[in-house]
């Protein structure tokens, strides 16, 4: 059973390394990755570095399916974290422009890959995204993603869905991303799934083995997913309710069932200190000097300030203090894209180690994210744009027992097929 993959947005490389870590049925066949604001396009050397010969490439993937679609093979798995610079942990939900926003319409590109695939579309998605995604935009809470449930509904597929904290599952960083999983009507898993209905959420789907719940008694909520994707996109939740997508759920033939889940984790916790190389291996401009410290000390404590914005309307802005240094006891906090660069911020990591206060070096940031020492090093590749790279990243960890789960499942249909 060989699956091909197809890596959209593919980064550096994230779900790649999962899938390869999960079982060597997966096979990466095509991916793509294109950075829109740079000429040198640093992720993508990245990962043909790391997988010389791979059939990588580099360019706009709303243009290649626009007019090359053709050289995108043929595939049993999609997957891909989308862009989310519209509704990142980064912006307010009030800026966000969700889906229909400038780079939120990279969902199409996904939506038409699998529409222009027909008959040949793959059985299975796996997908990543902010958990804002549920509630976006403010005027519409859940619009964006009931437009992606209806997309996907009209192009045959179930889908489950999950928000997961990869704290929580013992792994050294708090980041809450959504995956999102898809199974097309012709496999064999498609059928489980309507058999089982929201016992799948909960206990028996691939999401919940590889993450398992706490039992609750709570009844899910439950509705229809209009397919008229236009009257989504203008009438849904415009009244201006809470979103009704809860942080796990599923929706097969158009009726959606979702509720609250939590943890039921009961493994070891990785914290900050383990993914620590020793001070004598960190170059000296990540070491903060006394001097320095105040400014730092400034920026996580908490504070009013006074601010105008663009029409002259002076406004007084608070913000909480922040743990100073970073707690070692404990797994880190999300790491953004802005975490490199020696410019003090509210969001960068900071370490007391050995008397020392001091930034995290590329190695720390990729150990967070569960990345192989040294994935992102490579010449003319600056320690601020490795930083860069894990704060788009996802912690492989995650991807890696998704995988895990889906090759058990098909492992599990095909020998009832035979049986
Ligand atoms: C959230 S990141 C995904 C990171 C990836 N999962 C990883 O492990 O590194 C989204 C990626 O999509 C890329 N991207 C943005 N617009 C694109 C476009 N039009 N075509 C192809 N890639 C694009 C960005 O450069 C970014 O690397």
């Amino acid at each position: 059973m060989s699956i091909r993959v197809v890596e959209l947005f593919a980064g550096v490389g994230g779900f790649r390394l999962g899938l390869e870590q999960a079982s060597s049925e997966f096979d990466v066949v095509w991916s793509n990755q294109w950075e829109p604001s740079t000429k040198k396009q640093h992720a993508s050397l990245v990962y043909e570095s790391r997988w010389p010969n791979a059939n990588h490439t580099n360019a706009n993937i709303e243009e290649i399916v626009e007019r090359d679609f053709d050289q995108i093979p043929d595939h049993d798995l999609l997957v891909g974290g989308f862009p989310c610079q519209d509704y990142s942990v980064a912006t307010t939900l009030r800026n966000s422009k969700g889906l229909r926003g400038k780079k939120g319409v990279l969902w199409w590109s996904i939506e038409a890959i699998l529409r222009k695939k027909g008959n040949d579309c793959p059985k299975y998605l796996m997908l990543e995204n902010v958990d804002r995604l549920l509630k976006s935009p403010a005027t519409q809470r859940g619009r964006d993603f009931a437009i992606i449930l209806s997309s996907l509904n009209a192009l045959g597929y179930a889908v489950e869905w999950r928000v997961i904290n990869a704290a929580e599952y013992g792994m050294p960083q708090r980041r809450r991303r959504i995956f999102i999983l898809g199974y097309h009507r012709s496999t064999e898993i498609y059928k489980q799934i309507k058999a089982a209905k929201t016992e799948w959420l909960t206990k028996t789907g691939v999401v919940a083995t590889e993450f398992p719940v706490k039992e609750t008694n709570q009844k899910p909520f439950t509705d229809k997913i209009d397919s008229d994707l236009k009257k989504v996109s203008e009438e849904f939740n415009k009244e201006g309710k809470l979103s009704p997508f809860q942080n796990t759920g599923l929706m097969i033939d158009g009726q959606f069932w979702t509720l609250k889940t939590e943890s039921d984790f009961k493994g070891e916790e990785k914290v900050l200190e383990e993914v620590l190389v020793p001070n004598s291996e960190v170059p000296k401009e990540f070491f903060i000097n006394k001097a320095e410290l105040k400014s730092w000390e400034f920026q996580k404590g908490a504070k009013k300030i006074e601010r105008t914005n663009s029409s002259g309307h002076t406004y007084s802005y608070a913000e909480g203090g922040m743990n100073f240094p970073d707690p070692l006891d404990k797994p880190s906090r999300t790491i953004i894209t802005g975490e490199g660069g020696k410019t003090p911020s509210r969001f960068k990591h900071v370490v007391l180690k050995d008397s020392k206060y001091r930034r995290l070096v590329p190695k720390e940031l990729e150990r967070l994210n569960m990345f192989p020492d040294d994935h992102t090093q490579l010449d003319g590749i600056t320690d601020q744009k490795r930083a860069f790279f894990m704060g788009n990243a996802l912690v492989v960890g995650i991807v890696e027992k998704l995988g895990k789960g889906l090759v058990r499942e098909l492992g599990k249909t095909e020998n009832e097929k035979k049986g």
